[in-house]
């Protein structure tokens, strides 16, 4: 049976309200909807901690740069529904755009320093669109606990920084990258690859991997790591890359030499879909 859906803001606060008169806590699992299994993975671990779990499906078109996807982003709304009808979440809540941003909605969430590098400098405006739904969401919803995979590590950089600054009244968990059995990080943009693109996209994995194994042998230097992880790139003949950094985990500034814990995070265009993914390294 396919779980209870709400559209409107209004109707999500009722059931919430009732879910809270009876004692029970909220988990939330804010999603744009094309659900795969790391996603599905975010809900098994809320239904794990929280009496009640809340999916979102919303495609937030403000955190879409121009030229971006918005338009063709998977919009799969039955499929979803059938899959979470598996998963037995308590409530799937989908809203209208217009009730997400109305017509004089001009409020916006700046964060600072973390959402600069990497994404933030290539997809401009992106963690402003992304904050500030996760921000709608959370005031929508108003979960104990919100959950967000490890994928998107800057994602989850910029919300737990926004809601350590903004004092939001929720915990973050974080969920490690569910990947394809042979590393590919699974993500909902892989139905714009080719069955020839998706083999291509394995140079990413298998590029992480080298920076675990470089690292593991003793090499400290990040330039030597960077261009040994090009070298695997660009093995794919149409591979384009948009950047490969060796980072502090929690500051994200840029690491020359290797002494403590190091996130290895990368962009990629293969078949022209932008991919992204990372590991820590050390
Ligand atoms: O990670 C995503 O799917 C989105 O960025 C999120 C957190 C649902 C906000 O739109």
């Amino acid at each position: 049976m396919h779980p209870q859906t709400v559209h409107t803001i209004d109707q999500l606060r009722e059931v919430i309200a009732a879910v809270r008169r009876a004692g029970k806590t909220v988990g939330l699992v804010p999603t744009m909807g094309a659900l795969h299994e790391g996603h599905l993975s975010l809900i098994r671990a809320s239904k794990a901690e929280c009496d009640c779990t809340v999916v979102s499906i919303f495609v937030n078109p403000s955190q879409f740069a121009a030229g971006e996807d918005l338009e063709k982003y998977p919009r799969t709304l039955a499929s979803d529904l059938d899959a979470l009808a598996g998963c037995n979440v308590d409530m799937v809540f989908v809203p209208a755009e217009e009730d997400v941003y109305g017509p004089q909605h001009a409020t916006w969430v700046e964060i600072g320093s973390v959402a600069e590098p990497l994404e933030g400098k290539r997809r401009p405006g992106h963690f402003r669109g992304v904050a500030t739904v996760v921000l709608k969401l959370l005031n929508m919803v108003t979960p104990d606990v919100a959950y967000f995979g490890q994928k998107d590590y800057q994602q989850l950089l910029v919300i737990r920084r926004m809601v350590e600054d903004l004092d939001v009244p929720v915990a973050i968990h974080a969920c490690p990258t569910v990947r394809e059995p042979d590393g590919l990080a699974i993500s909902s943009r892989h139905a714009y690859l080719s069955p020839a693109g998706r083999q291509r996209a394995l140079v990413l994995w298998k590029s992480l991997q080298l920076a675990a194994e470089l690292v593991e042998q003793g090499q400290r230097r990040a330039d030597v790591i960077i261009e040994r992880m090009q070298e695997v790139i660009l093995s794919a003949e149409d591979a384009e890359i948009d950047y490969i950094a060796l980072v502090d985990p929690e500051t994200l500034e840029p690491i020359e030499k290797i002494t403590t814990r190091t996130l290895a995070a990368l962009a990629v265009k293969i078949d022209g879909t932008r991919l992204i993914d990372n590991c820590l390294l050390g």
